[in-house]
């Protein structure tokens, strides 16, 4: 019986080598399979006298169930490891710091929109807008410019085939027009009209492309028409924006003289920064003017009775200034090292 002693050591030292459960039922077959070592013994019992084989058989089952014992605490083993194996490989380290969320920010030139709308709600006006896509009418010809007006030919603009009403939209100018139209059939059978006071930010299209001028590029349109609007209105208003939209009084404003077909009379207006890098220099930054009485009729009102001021600023260029920024084009080219710089 030594043997089978033997035997049992045996099995269980061979179950502790096996590897995985596949190795492992291997070398139980060698013992409890069909031709297994100790199913031969049981076999080999029948041919023993009766009273050696009880004996035997009780010693051989004995065995047996040592073996079986052996096994299944290795097979337990087994499945302990693979589940440990598990867990480490998919353990979640949860001391790391989060990857963080990337924060974005506001393109400079909707700081700007931004800032030059609060401003303006500041004093009454309110933001309207248009479509990009214009028709012919809206941008020139209700604006007092009639097709072959030389104006025109400063516009340079894409025009859509197989539509030839319509383009995209030079200024945003003709937004004055469809303001005026549209307060008009709101409250033009009243006996005084409420006063138009309008901001209008967005985007325009020309055909020009290089460091100060993009093919689209921003404006920012201002339309104030009532009863008594003067000029000196239209300076006040303009030069106590641009101090507060510089943060300095360190400022010079100045209307030069020039021609629009849709004001008269018609100014550029220049700043000059009293110090800074750009000291002394005058810098064009808006059109302005009286709204052409041809223009008030167009959109539907008396030019006997109201008057107006309109003015069209490039808010690309004073986000340039504002910034210190020299090529227009960085504001559209998208990348990310110059625009993170504003957040
Ligand atoms: N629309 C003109 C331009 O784009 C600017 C302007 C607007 C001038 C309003 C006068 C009044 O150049």
């Amino acid at each position: 019986m030594d043997k089978l002693d033997q035997l049992v050591q045996q099995a269980a030292t061979e179950f502790a080598a096996a590897a995985d459960g596949v190795q492992l039922e291997q070398v139980k077959a060698r013992y409890l399979g069909k031709t297994g070592a100790l199913t031969e013994r049981l076999k080999g019992l029948g041919k023993l006298a009766a009273e050696e084989r009880r004996v035997a058989g009780a010693e051989i089952n004995r065995a047996k169930d040592a073996i079986e014992a052996a096994l299944e605490a290795r097979r337990q083993a087994l499945r302990e490891a693979v589940l440990v194996a598990q867990l480490a490989a998919e353990a979640l380290d949860v001391t790391l710091p989060g990857r963080g969320v990337a924060q974005g920010g506001l393109h400079p030139v909707s700081r700007t929109l931004e800032r030059i709308e609060a401003l303006f709600r500041s004093i009454g006006f309110v933001v309207a807008d248009g479509p990009e896509i214009e028709t012919d009418w809206h941008n020139f010809t209700a604006l007092n410019t009639p097709e072959n007006h030389p104006a025109r030919s400063m516009h340079d603009t894409f025009y859509l085939e197989g539509h030839e009403d319509v383009l995209l939209r030079t200024h945003t100018s003709p937004v004055q027009i469809r303001t005026m139209l549209d307060h008009v059939a709101r409250y033009g059978d009243r006996e005084s009209m409420p006063e138009i006071r309008v901001i209008v930010p967005g985007r325009v299209y020309r055909v020009d492309s290089d460091a100060t001028h993009s093919p689209m590029f921003h404006q920012v349109e201002g339309l104030w028409v009532g009863e008594s609007v003067s000029f000196a209105d239209l300076k006040g208003v303009i030069a106590d924006f641009l101090r507060k939209f510089f943060e300095t009084e360190d400022l010079q404003v100045r209307f030069r003289p020039s021609f629009f077909p849709f004001t008269e009379p018609s100014a550029e207006i220049d700043v000059a920064f009293m110090s800074g890098a750009l000291k002394g220099r005058w810098l064009e930054i808006a059109g302005c003017g009286m709204v052409h009485p041809n223009v008030l009729r167009f959109g539907g009102i008396d030019p006997e009775r109201y008057t107006g001021f309109a003015f069209g600023m490039g808010p690309d260029r004073l986000t340039m200034l504002r910034y210190g920024v020299n090529d227009l084009r960085l504001f559209f080219e998208g990348d990310l090292r110059f625009l993170s710089q504003f957040r």
